[in-house]
């Protein structure tokens, strides 16, 4: 195996990243045509920014599975494809070869058409971090159904607004899933959430945990049992399904400044085509390296860098069912040292936490198998970046700032690990085919801030972080309300698609993330919207009004201030607190829980009715003196109680 398109040095990379700027279309069809194509593709790229309307690799036909897969059963059978390490380190864990791995999507392929998936259905799959998960994923690929992945740790209410959100028909989970020294009851959280959802016909349940479960006679089916009746049919081939290029490939949901969760959709080839070439290149794999992805299959983290990207490319992926600090907080160290991991790719919030715990758990492991670093999700803060290349790294290993989004479907802003100059706390520069640039608030373009036109600034610019071209492997429409699509990216500046994030580009064009510059928050690199959180503590009873900001949390990154009008009795606001969060988990999930709650009897809004996060946000970082302008709010007094109150 070899990679014709890897970038083996900076001024390879000047080179082709010119190239892929000056002739995207020519560039692209030359990464795509290493794939294999069940029927070519015949036009490489049609687009525009106003509907909008991207389609990548016309006229082709594939099945992303025979690019993970086939391929790589044919020619390195015995290559390892996952590894999974299970949350209990006293559990083997388990190795699936390519061929292996092959065998067992096929048969789950025919467990789904079995049990009446068909192509074009929507798959909710809500299971534990074991490899049935990626079997999961990989059979409805196979049979071209459009897989949903939820996140484990989402409330039964979030699932049922996701479910039919999707009109999902089949959904796959699990009797529960173990996390550190608890069990989540993943079945019974699903129970709850089915009573909402019409339109699911199957449910299809692994064994992981041996929890009771309830199980609906002709609806509710055992993985196991289904896997069974495969093997006395005499486990057939599954031939994988012809897949147009722009077909859907997932549903993937995320948060935005509106309540409601956006399906963002990817589709088959462009999404493959770009996962893998930017896992080539980032992360400089060699074949037979081992590759660790600390992310959940829930997030894109997960779906890009542990399914899709890896084994698209032969790689091996390994996959972990547990959390970084249990048994204790040695135990990512502890999984390198067994597997002799060479590349770990986690989130800045992981290595904050592990850092909390000080370096004797690093003292007997072995870490000398590692060759590159990543990060993802929020931006490093030095502190953390130094503590990662030097006890992690032992200062060898290039540290990769991985900037991208559940829209991007892959790494837009990096440096390419080895290849391209690293710079503590900035992503660096474009991957090839990546046109950013920056604009301010009224969409001019910032001079020296766009990477294609080879201009760099005279001295270092901030805006807001746009892309001014396609890509394959980007968001192709919100599930079922393309207009939301259009205007979340492509309204707000004109013929660009807009981020969400503020950023700075310096004057040799490296580009430093800064954060979100809409109500979204970044909680331990997990997007939350603020109005999501809001509309569930508004829900909870007694509460009139609330606003929700972020501020800076040591180890979280961001974490969430809440200022909620209540009505009636507040004896022990402890208590009610501790009820607000309650509600917060339940309607969303734990990770959406309030960091600080404080009671205020008016929130400082404008005279038309609109909130002034502004100062909001500014107490909640500690800030009491310079709250700007306050002449304009309906009751001024409000911010002095406010201010005195801070929790
Ligand atoms: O604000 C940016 C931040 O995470 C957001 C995307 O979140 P999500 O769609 O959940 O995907 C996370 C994993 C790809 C971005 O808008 N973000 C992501 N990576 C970085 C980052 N901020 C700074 N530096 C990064 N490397």
């Amino acid at each position: 195996m070899s990679y014709p398109y890897q970038i083996k040095s900076l001024d390879q990379y000047h080179e082709v990243y010119k190239q892929s700027v000056e002739n995207p279309e020519q560039f692209w069809a030359e990464v795509a045509a290493t794939f294999r194509w069940k029927k070519p593709f015949d036009k490489v790229l049609e687009w525009n920014f106003k509907e909008p309307n991207i389609e990548w690799f016309g006229g082709g036909q594939l099945n992303i599975t025979e690019n993970c897969l086939d391929r790589w059963a044919e020619s390195q059978p015995d290559t390892p494809a996952i590894i999974w390490e299970s949350n209990d380190p006293a559990e083997a864990g388990r190795t699936l070869t390519y061929k292996e791995l092959l065998a067992k999507v096929n048969q789950f392929a025919h467990v789904l058409k079995n049990n009446g998936a068909k192509k074009g259905d929507r798959i909710c799959i809500y299971m534990p971090m074991v490899p049935e998960l990626a079997i999961a994923v990989l059979a409805c690929a196979r049979i071209g159904a459009i897989h949903s992945v939820i996140f484990g740790g989402f409330s039964a209410q979030s699932i049922a607004d996701r479910i039919n959100d999707a009109s999902c028909n089949i959904v796959i989970t699990a009797d529960g899933g173990y996390r550190g020294n608890k069990q989540i009851p993943l079945k019974a959280v699903m129970d709850e959430a089915l009573i909402q959802c019409d339109t699911v016909q199957k449910v299809i349940v692994l064994n992981r945990t041996n929890t009771p479960v309830s199980m609906l006679k002709d609806k509710e089916v055992w993985w196991e049992e289904e896997i069974l009746k495969v093997e006395h049919a005499g486990n057939p081939f599954f031939e994988a399904e012809p897949m147009e290029s722009e077909d859907e490939l997932f549903i993937l949901y995320t948060s935005g400044s509106t309540g409601k969760p956006k399906g963002v959709v990817h589709t088959c080839a462009g999404y493959m085509v770009y996962t893998n070439y930017t896992f080539v290149n980032v992360f400089q794999y060699q074949p037979g390296d081992i590759h660790f992805c600390t992310a959940d299959i829930g997030w894109i983290t997960g779906h890009s860098y542990i399914i899709y990207g890896p084994l698209s490319a032969g790689a091996t992926t390994l996959m972990f069912e547990g959390i970084p600090t249990w048994p204790d907080a040695g135990r990512f160290w502890e999984i390198i040292d067994k597997y002799h991991v060479n590349i770990l790719y986690t989130a800045p919030t992981a290595i904050r936490s592990l850092m909390s715990f000080g370096l004797d758990v690093l003292k007997d492991k072995d870490l000398s198998s590692l060759k590159v670093l990543g990060t993802v999700g929020e931006p490093i803060n030095e502190e953390a970046w130094n503590w990662y290349h030097y006890h992690i790294g032992k200062g060898n290993c290039p540290i990769v700032d991985t900037w991208w989004q559940t829209e991007t479907g892959g790494i837009l802003i990096s440096n390419l690990a080895g290849v391209t100059p690293q710079k503590a706390a900035y992503a660096t520069l474009p991957l090839p085919g990546i046109q950013p640039l920056l604009v301010d608030e009224n969409g001019h373009i910032i001079a020296g801030s766009n990477a294609a036109s080879g201009e760099l600034p005279a001295e270092t610019v901030s805006g807001n972080l746009c892309i001014q071209f396609p890509w394959p492997g980007m968001i192709r429409t919100t599930y079922g309300d393309h207009e939301r699509c259009r205007q979340t990216y492509f309204s707000t500046y004109q013929d660009l698609d807009f981020t969400g994030d503020g950023c700075f580009r310096d004057q040799a064009g490296n580009y430093r993330i800064t954060g979100r510059v809409d109500d979204v928050l970044n909680i331990s690199g997990h997007r939350i919207g603020t109005a999501e959180v809001e509309n569930a503590i508004n829900m909870h009873t007694g509460v009139v009004e609330s606003a929700i900001v972020g501020y800076p949390h040591d180890i979280k990154g961001q974490g969430i201030y809440a200022f909620i009008i209540y009505q009636g009795e507040t004896l022990d606001n402890d208590s009610i607190a501790h009820d607000i969060n309650q509600t917060i988990t339940r309607l969303i999930g734990a990770i959406a829980k309030a960091d600080k709650i404080q009671f205020v009897s008016g929130l400082p809004k404008t005279r038309s009715g609109k909130i002034m996060r502004r100062i909001l946000r500014k107490i909640a970082e500690g800030e009491t003196e310079n709250l700007g302008d306050t002449s304009t709010l309906l009751d001024p007094a409000v911010v002095d109680e406010i201010k005195n109150g801070r929790r």
